[in-house]
């Protein structure tokens, strides 16, 4: 922890990106995995599946979108995943992680699954998040109203 606070600390000051994808992947490990499992697989019917399906929503603008609200301001309602409709509760991270520590985290996510040899997503950034951030503040169910616009196999 403590270790992780330090690196932080001296990315920041710095402005290294060199660990952002071991960084991105430890905090996933740390706030995501618990609901969204290792990988991203979900849980069929409780937490959706990210894998495979967060690198083709992270392609368009309105699956970055998605992403980036979910991150920030958290989500709630009904989704349909793989045929199977759930209605989850997901925190928002807005005051727990940075814009950085975010866009680490999205580009991690991003990768889950992705299918081999194809284009894959560009990165998230932190400007992106920050934008975001500035924007107006959703409520959970408003974000989850984000993902009609946004399909995903
Ligand atoms: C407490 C459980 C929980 C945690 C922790 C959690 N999520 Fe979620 N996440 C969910 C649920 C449930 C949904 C679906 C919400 C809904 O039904 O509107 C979701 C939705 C999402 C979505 C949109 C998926 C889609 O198909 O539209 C993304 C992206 C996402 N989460 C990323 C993350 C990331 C990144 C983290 C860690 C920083 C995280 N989640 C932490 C439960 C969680």
């Amino acid at each position: 922890m403590r270790r992780r606070v330090a690196a932080a600390l001296a990315a920041g000051v710095l402005g290294l990106p060199a660990s952002a994808a071991a960084d991105g992947a430890k905090t996933y490990a740390a706030q995501c995995s618990v609901c969204h499992q290792v990988g991203g697989v979900g849980q069929a019917g409780v937490y959706p599946r990210l894998a495979g399906r967060a690198p083709e929503m992270a392609k368009t603008p309105a699956g970055r979108k998605l992403m980036i609200a979910a991150a920030l301001f958290g989500m709630a309602g009904k989704l349909e995943v793989d045929g199977q409709s759930l209605m989850g509760v997901m925190p928002g991270f807005a005051s727990k992680m940075t814009d950085a520590e975010i866009a680490e985290v999205l580009t991690y996510v991003a990768g889950l699954g992705a299918k081999a040899g194809g284009k894959s997503a560009a990165a998230f950034t932190a400007q992106e998040v920050a934008e975001a951030r500035a924007g107006p503040k959703l409520s959970p169910t408003a974000v989850n109203a984000l993902a009609r616009g946004v399909v995903v196999k």
